[in-house]
């Protein structure tokens, strides 16, 4: 799984953080079932993530983590505590204006992509500028910008059958950039891809987060994924287990230390993990 690291991987990723965190957890606790048969999915994570930060949520299957991603997306309520975003407390926002508040806000990046197979690449990474009303012109100039960074240019008149894996993921990466948004949130974003086409997206990555200054929480199974990553956070049973940072570590050595931290973790997470 271990790879060879590049020159644009060995720098530690992310910025320095500029005034208030883009995201707050403040004791967020989401439960399912009732009183006989409580699952504590989520149970009082606090935690505060920096603009341009590159963060990887980490921990066993069922520890928690989509549920985390998926309360942060407003697509869970939680069952009590704050999330804040760029100081806007999401939790308290109506049910009707949550669509807005994601538009404007989050963008996504899906193991499965969710593209259209019946619209162009070009048109799958504008579609939310349409919904949302914004100029033909000004749309085509982002579509192109963002296009060009992620070097798809070439295929934005191809349908998303057209094209390879790799490219598909990061058709989804320009989608979820094109709104310069505050947070992205990919869950296992790697999940579908092969190691050439799941590196390439991590260098992708980790460069929106170094060269443009995306904010992105991805929660990945996979240490080779998290090693890309400026911070990792270890769920357990719904908790911060531990956190770990990269700091001025190569790209290996932060891999060989989250690979220690999982072993940590457990040996009956040893296959899940
Ligand atoms: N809609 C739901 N109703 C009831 N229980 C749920 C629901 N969604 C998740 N859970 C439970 O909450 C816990 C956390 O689930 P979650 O999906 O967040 O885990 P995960 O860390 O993402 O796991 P995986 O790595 O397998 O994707 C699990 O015990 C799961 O069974
Ligand atoms: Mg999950």
């Amino acid at each position: 799984m271990e790879q060879t690291q590049t020159a644009s991987a060995q720098k530690t990723p992310g910025r320095q953080a500029e005034g208030q965190p883009i995201l707050r957890l403040e004791r967020v606790k989401k439960y399912y079932g009732n009183h006989g048969n409580i699952t504590k999915a989520v149970d009082g994570i606090t935690l505060h993530i920096d603009r341009g930060e590159f963060t990887a949520v980490m921990g066993a299957s069922g520890s928690g983590k989509t549920t985390l991603l998926n309360c942060i997306a407003a697509i869970d309520s939680v069952t009590s505590g704050h999330i804040f975003v760029s100081g806007k407390d999401i939790t308290a926002v109506r049910e009707r204006d949550l669509a807005d508040f994601r538009r404007e806000n989050l963008g996504f990046i899906f193991q499965d992509f969710h593209l259209l197979d019946t619209l162009t690449i070009g048109e799958n990474i504008s579609m939310a500028q349409i919904i949302s009303g914004t100029p033909p012109k000004v749309i085509d100039r982002r579509v192109r910008d963002i296009a060009g960074k992620l070097g798809i240019s070439g295929i934005l008149e191809k349908f998303p059958c057209e094209v390879s894996g790799g490219q598909k993921q990061r058709c989804a990466c320009a989608r979820a950039l094109i709104n310069e948004p505050k947070l992205i949130l990919a869950d296992e974003p790697t999940g579908a891809l092969d190691s050439r086409s799941s590196r390439l997206l991590l260098e992708t990555m980790a460069s929106i987060n170094e060269k443009l200054g995306a904010t992105i929480l991805m929660v990945t199974h996979d240490p080779f994924c998290a090693s890309f990553c400026g911070r990792i956070l270890v769920l357990k049973d719904g908790k911060i287990f531990t956190e770990i940072r990269r700091d001025g570590k190569t790209r290996k050595e932060f891999f060989t230390e989250i690979l220690d931290i999982l072993t940590l973790l457990g040996g009956d997470t040893g296959n899940v993990i």
